[in-house]
């Protein structure tokens, strides 16, 4: 279990792994969890920022997921500034940031160091393979050079994962890459590569996206909380509870008549009603 506030870096050094794609993912999956997530866009292109504007554009702010910031890390002032606000911040439960390539070089390594989970995406082709084995390398040694310092846990996840692609021989590379891999952080179960997965919105959360994230997403969540259920209720959740709680009329008769023959009931309705009559008959002789 990882105390809250906690913040989770998606990070990779080769670019167009999906760490942009997977951290709004990620973001969508701990709201429908209950949680207050704040996703804050480290890398200069602001891919999030922009989706967010065309998503408000076209659906309206009057439903915002998650919250969506820019986070400056050019010098050393603004990053110490960016990591205070997240330390100080009590009306978030996570902190997602999304990083640039180069995040492991200069200052952005503290937006490494300072997280509780880095979520490195990675895809199973050669190049990808050789640039996520050097950024794990140069992870470890970040790590040993932090010692107790750096508390960020390695999480790997195979993204854009495409089953009907490989020859034999890549298929062995594969395998024994991910099992290289799990000496260095915990491999998640694979994200395949699906069209649908290239529209992802910063305010609809797309049930066709989130189904083949939610594997990998469950394996981060229960290591956050230890269970799989949510932080605490989402308001749908909670309206969805309080429907099947609210008995209807003939499930209140089918209860009243397992507890008592017909005419008992009958006979008590009877006495209420007379009592009620009587005592209403002597208030009116009274007045
Ligand atoms: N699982 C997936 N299936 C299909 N396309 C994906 C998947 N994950 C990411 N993509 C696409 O791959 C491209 C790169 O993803 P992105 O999240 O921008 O990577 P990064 O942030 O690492 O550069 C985007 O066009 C995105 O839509
Ligand atoms: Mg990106």
């Amino acid at each position: 279990m990882i105390k809250l506030p906690a913040i989770v870096t998606f990070a990779n050094q080769k670019g167009g792994v999906g760490k942009t794609t997977l951290c709004v993912l990620f973001a969508h999956y701990l709201v429908s969890k209950g949680l207050r997530v704040h996703v804050v866009d480290c890398d200069p292109q602001r891919s999030i920022l922009r989706r967010r504007s065309a998503d408000v554009e076209r659906y309206g702010d009057g439903n915002i997921p998650f919250d969506v910031s820019r986070g400056k890390t050019s010098t050393k002032g603004e990053l110490a500034e960016l990591l205070k606000a997240i330390f100080s911040d009590s009306t978030h439960d996570v902190t997602l940031l999304d990083t640039p390539g180069n995040v492991i070089t200069g200052l952005s390594q503290y937006l490494i160091s300072n997280a509780h989970m880095l979520v490195v995406p990675f895809h199973y082709d050669k190049t990808t393979l050789s640039s996520t084995s050097t950024f794990i390398i140069c992870l470890d040694h970040l790590k040993r050079s932090m010692g107790a310092r750096m508390k960020s846990r390695l999480y790997l996840v195979p993204n854009l994962h495409d089953s009907r692609v490989g020859t034999r021989k890549e298929l062995q590379l594969w395998d024994e890459a991910r099992e290289t891999y799990s000496r260095y952080g915990t491999v998640t179960p694979k994200v395949p590569r699906v069209a649908d997965m290239e529209r992802f919105s910063t305010v609809m959360n797309f049930d066709q996206q989130a189904k083949y994230v939610t594997p990998a997403f469950d394996k981060l969540y229960l290591d956050i909380f230890d269970t799989l259920d949510p932080y605490r209720k989402t308001e749908s959740q909670e309206a969805e509870q309080k429907t099947p709680d609210t008995p209807t009329l003939v499930e209140v008769a089918h209860e009243l008549a397992k507890m008592a023959p017909m005419n008992d009931a009958v006979s008590i309705d009877t006495e209420t009603e007379k009592e009620t009559t009587e005592k209403t008959t002597t208030d009116e002789n009274n007045e």
